[in-house]
């Protein structure tokens, strides 16, 4: 992988970069995956990863880097966790290449199971209750690993067994990011993360040490905050671009002492970006913070000149945030609802839309098939680990369950999930509770 990755990249995105941001706790391998199956951004990142704690435990925080489901077909293209229909009368909700399929209802059909495919298990379970096949196919997974941590020799050692390949399972690994922006307390007040925007010398040691490590085979990009206490334009980001030029700068537009609070302010991400260009015109700037969609993202690169966004939190249950309007389309004239505010206009809307009860559980079903495919895929990539639990992908199934009439008290319902299985019981019950009728007619 060249070290000129990210020119490369923006110039096949004309309309600037849209990318998954490192979520720590939730950007995990089967997020990831889920991620780019329906929503295809243009790069993923990892969970940050501590160098110090990886060097130490490599067998614990490994997985974090993972981009390689269990699975792999060819050229970067997986197939994963797919959940085949015994019976083939269900059609698929969206497909990439060949355009948007239509879709049929499963509701003659009430008792379908699937299997798990190409899964060493090879499960079989009951999915009555999804009203569709969820089956697109392959998913490029191209993604950066986030490290953090205090000392260049531990980032360098890292990278070194990056770029040798001697971490198993990473084989989607196209750059390395260091983060400079984290500002939970154990971590910035330790001196890492946002801590670096206050110690330039040792943000530089980490930096150069990373470089050489990568001898160019990966590039090297730095994520970072618009200053520590207040705006550090000039001081902090002009400086990360006139001394170290990076290939990249992904920026989110808070300082680190605003935390999460207010909003992300664009009109300064517009000023650092200006900046960064002037001093390092080949470093690649990603704007960041509070964006909900890949319109938006676009929009957002026009206003203020960023060469890409970064998109975190709406990620969340919700992979459709990066689909394009045609892409998103495929899944709308399903649902005759949507995931993407932005994306319900009039051209997708159709004139025979469903009452809105019927369209409460067609959304209902869709997402609640999601998480059944996201908890299937979590226990395929780390059922087999010595300390596995399923508690992380508890938080994923709340996500999923929200925006249908219900959905709060099937929330706290999730949360009593410890597999797949239980999730599937929770959703059955729930779905008779819902919709008696169909119940009723399904055990006919
Ligand atoms: C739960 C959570 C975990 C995060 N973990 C990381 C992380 O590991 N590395 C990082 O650089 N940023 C991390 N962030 C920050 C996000 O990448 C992003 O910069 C921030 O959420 C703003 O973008 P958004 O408004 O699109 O979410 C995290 C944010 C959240 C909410």
């Amino acid at each position: 992988m060249s070290a000129n990755f990210w020119t490369n990249l923006r110039a096949k995105h004309p309309l600037g970069i849209v990318g998954l941001s490192p979520m720590d706790g939730v950007t995990d391998l089967p997020m990831r995956l889920m991620t780019a199956k329906y929503g295809a951004p243009d790069i993923l990142w990892t969970e940050f990863v501590n160098v110090e704690g990886m060097l130490k435990n490599p067998a614990r925080l490994e997985r974090a880097l993972w981009t390689d489901p269990p699975t792999r077909v060819k050229n970067n293209q997986l197939v994963f966790a797919r959940l085949e229909s015994k019976r083939q009368d269900f059609s698929l909700v969206a497909r990439r290449k060949s355009g948007p399929t239509p879709c049929k209802s499963s509701s003659s059909n009430p008792k379908n199971t699937f299997r798990l495919a190409n899964s060493s298990q090879q499960k079989t379970v009951d999915c009555s209750f999804c009203r569709l096949e969820i089956n697109g196919g392959g998913a490029k997974t191209r993604t950066i690993a986030q490290l953090y941590g205090l000392r260049p020799d531990n980032f360098a050692a890292l990278t070194t067994r990056l770029i040798n390949h001697q971490i198993p399972r990473t084989s989607g690994i196209v750059g390395i990011d260091l983060n400079m922006g984290c500002p939970a307390r154990q971590v910035a007040l330790n001196g890492a993360g946002a801590g670096l925007i206050q110690n330039k010398p040792l943000a530089k040691e980490i930096y150069l040490a990373t470089l050489e490590a990568a001898q160019g085979k990966l590039p090297v990009s730095i994520k970072t905050r618009l200053g520590f206490n207040e705006l550090e334009i000039e001081d902090w980001l002009g400086w990360l671009a006139e001394e170290l030029k990076p290939a990249a700068i992904i920026l989110h537009g808070r300082t680190y002492r605003q935390g999460y609070s207010g909003h992300a302010d664009w009109e300064a991400i517009a000023r650092a970006a200006r900046l960064i260009k002037s001093l390092s015109p080949n470093t690649i700037v990603l704007g960041n913070g509070d964006v909900q969609s890949r319109g938006e993202a676009q929009e957002k690169v026009v206003q203020y000149g960023v060469d890409g966004v970064l998109i975190g939190r709406a990620a969340m249950g919700n992979p459709f945030v990066f689909a394009d309007r045609q892409e998103a389309s495929s899944v709308i004239n399903f649902m005759k609802t949507t995931a993407v505010p932005e994306l319900a206009s009039s051209e997708c809307s159709s004139p025979e839309a469903k009452s809105s009860q019927n369209e409460n559980n067609d959304r209902r079903s869709f997402y609640l098939a999601l998480a059944l495919e996201h908890a299937l895929l979590y226990e395929q990539c780390f059922s087999s680990l010595s300390n596995y639990s399923f508690l992380p992908m508890r938080k994923h199934l709340a996500w999923y369950a929200r925006g249908f009439a219900g959905a709060s008290a099937l929330r706290a319902q999730l949360m009593q999930a410890n597999s797949s299985a239980d999730l599937q019981l929770i959703l059955e019950v729930d779905k008779k509770k819902s919709n008696p009728l169909e119940a009723v007619l399904a055990a006919d």
